[in-house]
């Protein structure tokens, strides 16, 4: 380009900044201002999905801390998510995320290169639950949830199973570990193996001695039992950071989605 024409669009640019500050100034403007009374409920969607989307990141990268239930005004939102295609996809890149790292990983063949995963909202989805109960709404009744424990009817993510079968595949044992205590054993074996997994060296339930204990002290407590018994943890999946927080740490942590509820 000349040096005429690269000055002519200077001048041209200074000037149409000049001239059109409100304008640039609008389109630049990312969140759409509350909308005023009398306004129609479109803008009060938009901008309500926006809101819930943020709320949705923060509480993925836990800055949101402990919540009880979700936003009243996500609930559509929330809903949208979990039954929409981003939840799935959400899952498909985390798993091919945790499969490349698993990739590097030498197996020692001594049956002692284990892979964690949690169970609820991480290997099955309790989507059919939650669906009936306000997707996070409302706040958590154990009663009922167990009622559905009991079904042993909660359908597999799909993008886990895959991961599942191959990080078997590559040589690594599975290890299951879960805030779902000892006397539900049977009817959480019969439910993943009705969702089709399979070939678990140890299935970890909270015993009487961890109720009340936090996830997150529970699960730790565990995974320093496991490196105490020679196990190496290569690679850890959880719904919730309560999953993956805390010592001993896997050399990598997978954080999957969950915007229905937190479990401290
Ligand atoms: C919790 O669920 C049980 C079983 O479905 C039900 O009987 C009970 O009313 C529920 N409690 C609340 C507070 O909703
Ligand atoms: C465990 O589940 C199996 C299969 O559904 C059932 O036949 C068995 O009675 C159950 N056992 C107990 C102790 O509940």
């Amino acid at each position: 380009m000349g040096l005429f024409r690269s000055l002519l669009l200077l001048l041209l640019l200074a000037l149409s900044a000049v001239a059109s500050a409100a304008p640039f100034h609008s389109l630049l403007r990312a969140v759409p201002e509350d909308p005023a009374p009398g306004r129609s409920t479109d803008g009060e969607g938009v901008a309500d999905r926006l809101f819930c989307d943020s709320w949705r990141l923060s509480v993925e990268t836990n800055d949101a801390g402990y919540w009880r239930t979700i936003p009243q005004k996500c609930l559509k939102f929330v809903e949208d998510y979990v039954n929409g295609d981003r939840y799935a996809s959400d899952f498909d890149v985390i798993s091919s995320e945790s499969l490349s790292f698993a990739e590097t990983v030498p197996i020692a063949g001594d049956g002692k290169d284990v892979w964690i995963f949690d169970i609820d909202e991480t290997l099955l989805s309790n989507v059919p639950y939650y669906a009936i109960n306000g997707y996070g709404s409302e706040v958590f009744n154990e009663t009922s949830f167990d009622e559905w424990v009991d079904l042993a009817r909660a359908p597999a993510l799909p993008a886990s199973l895959r991961l599942y079968e191959e990080l078997i595949g590559l040589g690594f044992q599975m290890v299951l570990l879960t805030g779902r205590s000892e006397n539900q054993r049977n009817s959480t074996e019969n439910n993943l193996l009705y969702a089709g997994y399979h070939s678990w060296i140890t299935l970890i339930l909270r015993q009487t001695s961890d109720l009340g204990k936090p996830a997150l002290v529970y699960k730790s407590e565990r995974r320093a039992a496991l490196e105490a018994q020679g196990f190496r943890i290569h690679g850890s999946s959880g719904d919730q950071w309560s999953d993956l927080l805390g010592l001993p740490l896997a050399k990598r942590s997978f954080k999957l989605p969950n915007p229905m509820y937190y479990v401290d």
